[in-house]
């Protein structure tokens, strides 16, 4: 893992944007280099033990994936995928395209992440159903009755994230699923796990939704890695999103037949050494134990909430009562931008924008936040140098 030796402006690194991407520890780098230095082989086609030995490996990690989820394997399937986007895509371009009609709606939360909406929204010009928008209450939660009041047999899919990669709210999605299948137990329930797998413990058998999406490089994996798990009779009824080699069972100039999933979703070479490496950083985080990572993570939160309340100059929008250590910031007077620059020379690296959720932004007032996020390899004395870099930027800025 690098952080301490690694310097920014001069001074060691802070790193606090782990919402955005984690650092990644050792054994994900080796696992990588020991792939291409001594196991590399395409996968699925080679009748020689090098290939054959490594496809072995790359399907086991499926199982691997569900098991690190708390899912069934005899309920879900894990479908690779390039990160969480394309996995998101994957269900609005296959599930969505094949199943929504004109006059159908679709329930999606004002916090979602643009990957959990713009394919929606795209697919709905397309196609003409409508969205509801479930709304957020000041603290960040979600208004569950105003869910409650949207609800109807006309909703035929509902989108949550799982976690807020802004407001760090953990939504109750167990309550969620419960509520919107009560009204219609057919509606389809997406959930957005990107910021979810790395934070919370609550296993998928919990809450059972139809599709769950990661992302590998927020759980200390590495890039261009993600998956779809999803039920598996919702998956056998889909149609391929992608065609290519590795999905089709036969091609003829006459039709295709494609495989059943999940090759069917998964065409052309996959990220063979990335999948390798997603096993070693789920491996990882098991080692450590999710709940040891969740009770340090939430110890520095409380430790940076009393800070903020100590400092009425330092807004922060999210206070739900159940958390993670995302901490969406603002300096009263200062445009986050510039404290981000002055974060920045102090040696400290957060996230400043949007993040992703321009009507969450738009449903707060606001253009754009800091945003510090809490990871596993961070201390109490980051949080003293980024609560100085805070003091400073007000100094020079407001
Ligand atoms: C909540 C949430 N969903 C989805 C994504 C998209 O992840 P990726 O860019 O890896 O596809 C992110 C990334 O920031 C996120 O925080």
């Amino acid at each position: 893992m690098l952080s301490g030796e690694i310097r920014m402006s001069g001074r060691p690194l802070v790193y606090l944007d782990s919402a955005a991407s984690a650092l990644k520890p050792d054994c994900v780098i080796q696992a990588i280099t020991d792939l291409y230095a001594r196991d590399y082989a395409n996968i699925h086609r080679g009748l020689y033990d090098l290939s054959q030995n490594l496809t072995t490996r790359f399907e086991a990690v499926r199982g691997r994936v569900l098991r690190f989820l708390g899912a069934d394997p005899d309920l879900y399937q894990t479908v690779f995928t390039k990160n969480a986007t394309e996995a998101m895509n994957l269900i609005a371009q296959s599930w969505g395209a094949e199943n929504l009609k004109e006059g159908d709606e679709i329930l999606l939360t004002q916090m979602e992440h643009h990957s959990s909406s713009v394919p929606w929204q795209l697919l709905a010009e397309r196609i003409g159903f409508t969205i509801k928008w479930i709304p957020v209450d000041d603290d960040g939660d979600l208004d569950l009755a105003a869910m409650e009041s949207l609800l109807s047999r006309r909703v035929k899919y509902l989108g949550v994230t799982h976690i807020s990669n802004v407001l760090g709210t953990v939504n109750p999605v167990g309550e969620i699923v419960r509520r919107a299948r009560a009204v219609y137990p057919e509606i389809v329930i997406g959930v957005d796990g990107a910021q979810g797998a790395v934070h919370s413990v609550q296993p998928l058998e919990q809450f059972s939704p139809d599709f769950y999406t990661i992302t590998g490089h927020k759980l200390y994996g590495p890039n261009g890695i993600g998956a779809l798990i999803g039920r598996r009779d919702r998956l056998a009824a889909m149609p391929p999103f992608l065609g290519g080699g590795d999905m089709i069972e036969t091609v003829s100039v006459q039709g295709v037949r494609v495989q059943p999933p999940p090759q069917r979703f998964e065409a052309g070479t996959p990220p063979i050494a990335e999948v390798i490496a997603l096993e070693a950083a789920l491996d990882f985080l098991d080692e450590i134990g999710m709940d040891t990572i969740a009770r340090a993570e939430d110890a520095l939160r409380e430790d940076a909430l009393a800070r903020i309340d100590a400092r009425p100059w330092l807004r922060l929008t999210g206070r739900a009562a159940h958390k993670t250590g995302i901490l969406a910031l603002n300096i009263e007077g200062v445009h986050h931008a510039d404290a981000a620059m002055i974060l920045n020379k102090c040696g400290v690296a957060v996230r400043a924008g949007h993040h992703c959720c321009m009507p969450l932004m738009a449903r707060f007032g606001m253009e754009g936040t800091l945003r510090a996020s809490i990871g596993l390899y961070n201390t109490e004395q980051d949080l003293d140098c980024l609560f100085e870099a805070l003091d400073k930027a007000r100094e020079i800025l407001a």
